[in-house]
């Protein structure tokens, strides 16, 4: 369909159901935090032969109780989150989507009073279209308010609407639907769109400020994979688009790079670190999706650094910028509330090792402040140096690494 008729469409239906303020169900003022089964698990349903493995209550129940013992709750990862191969293949008789009865003895509800019981929230996987990405049941626009409505009853927190088979008509139809009928429903339910992944994620094509009013949260590009090569083509993509995604992102709205792989088999520890870095500066959800019963000590000692979620979680909800780049190295800024600054060095070189890099703040647009800037090292924990205009520090970061910088004013 042509752009401009999509556009007039979906003003028309704005306005024909009167509704044109920003998002405003109060959810992710931050960016949202949790696990979610999908890169990990994917649609493993044979649960005789990974009856640990399969998705099913049992793996969400596990999880819920890792999250609580091996304190990830405390560090504000809260939400448990299904993604897709839930459902059985058709629905009940009052035209209903329901659970795999074999996977979910206890349907969906019984396994949201399970995760709320732990403190936590839980979120389910849907798709707009006649079925899943998987081949399971789908939204379609006629359904999508029933659905809606068995979402709330089941009590489920948050909603990650997929987009595979329906077309773009359908989505820009169907997508600002399902805000309005969530709203309906009075349970507050953040909602998760993957609406601008599948129209290129950029303007004019997609409307961020409209997005932004529909959804709290948004997939814009690829999914994510366990390998270097997808997480720097992620970075790269986010950094080229930056004048179209960064406006976009706030309180209560945010770009999605897709899930944090770390933990798993694809990331070495300095990769680990580059992911984890530019998400923070991204502002990026952080939804793992690895195993949390056998997650590696280093793994878990990154995903749990307490500096690196307090960036991620900054109050102001200003996604960082890139503000340097060539062939082997960016530079990633972020603004932080109370004159604060995360910045990340990424060298993104495949030979050699570690290179020499200095950080001084005039040249960075940090003004000097009275008393001069701490300048902590987020993954070695520890303050580094101290900084005003007449300083600089030097550091080092390997290949496919990153060196993450916490800069506070002492003034
Ligand atoms: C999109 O799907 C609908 C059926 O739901 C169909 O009527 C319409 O022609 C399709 N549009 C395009 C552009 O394929
Ligand atoms: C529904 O939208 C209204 C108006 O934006 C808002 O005040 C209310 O909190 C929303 N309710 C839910 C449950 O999202
Ligand atoms: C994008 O959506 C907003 C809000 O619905 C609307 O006011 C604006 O005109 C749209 N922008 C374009 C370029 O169509
Ligand atoms: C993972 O992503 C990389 C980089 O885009 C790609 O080359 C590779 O084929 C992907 N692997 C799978 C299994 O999709």
């Amino acid at each position: 369909m042509h752009c401009g008729t999509l556009v007039l469409f979906i003003s028309l239906y704005l306005t024909l159901v009167g509704l044109c303020e920003p998002l405003d169900n109060g959810l992710a003022r931050t960016p949202p935090m949790g696990w979610i089964a999908w890169e990990r698990f994917k649609c493993t349903t044979d649960c005789k032969l990974y009856p640990d493995n399969c998705i099913s209550e049992r793996l969400f129940r596990a999880m819920a109780d890792k999250l609580v013992e091996d304190g990830w709750k405390d560090l504000g990862y809260q939400y448990v989150n299904i993604d897709d191969c839930w459902s059985a293949m058709v629905r009940d008789i009052n035209g209903k989507l329901q659970p795999d009865p074999d996977r979910f003895p206890s349907g969906i509800k019984g396994l949201a009073e399970y995760v709320h019981f732990k403190g936590l929230k839980l979120g389910i996987y849907g798709d707009l279209g006649h079925s899943t990405c998987g081949g399971y049941l789908g939204t379609l626009l006629e359904t999508v308010d029933l659905d809606a409505r068995t979402f709330a009853e089941w009590e489920v927190d948050m909603l990650k609407l997929d987009g595979c088979n329906s077309n773009s008509t359908e989505r820009s139809i169907g997508y600002p639907k399902m805000s309005y009928a969530l709203n309906a429903t009075g349970r507050p339910i953040v909602y998760s769109c993957s609406w601008p992944a599948y129209e290129d994620g950029l303007l004019p094509k997609v409307n961020y400020t409209l997005v932004s009013q529909l959804c709290n949260l948004w997939r814009n590009y690829d999914d994510i994979n366990d390998s270097w090569n997808k997480v720097i083509a992620i970075i790269n993509w986010f950094g080229d688009h930056q004048e179209d995604l960064q406006p976009a992102a706030g309180p209560g709205r945010w770009n999605d790079p897709d899930m944090l792989m770390v933990g798993n088999f694809g990331l070495n520890q300095d990769q680990s670190k580059a992911q984890l870095a530019i998400w923070a500066i991204l502002a990026a959800p952080f939804f793992m999706s690895n195993d949390l019963r056998t997650i590696s000590d280093d793994a878990k000692a990154l995903l749990q650094n307490k500096l690196l979620i307090y960036i991620d979680q900054d109050k102001l909800g200003q996604q960082g910028v890139r503000i340097k780049k060539d062939e082997d190295f960016q530079l990633w800024k972020r603004k932080l509330a109370h004159g604060q600054f995360a910045l990340a060095y990424l060298n993104t070189a495949e030979r050699g090792g570690a290179k020499s890099f200095s950080l001084s703040l005039p040249p960075l647009g940090i003004k000097d402040c009275a008393h001069g800037y701490n300048v902590y090292d987020v993954f070695d924990k520890k303050l580094v140096s101290f900084l005003n205009s007449n300083h600089t520090h030097s550091f080092r970061v390997n290949p496919r690494s990153v060196v993450l910088f916490f800069i506070r004013p002492v003034c």
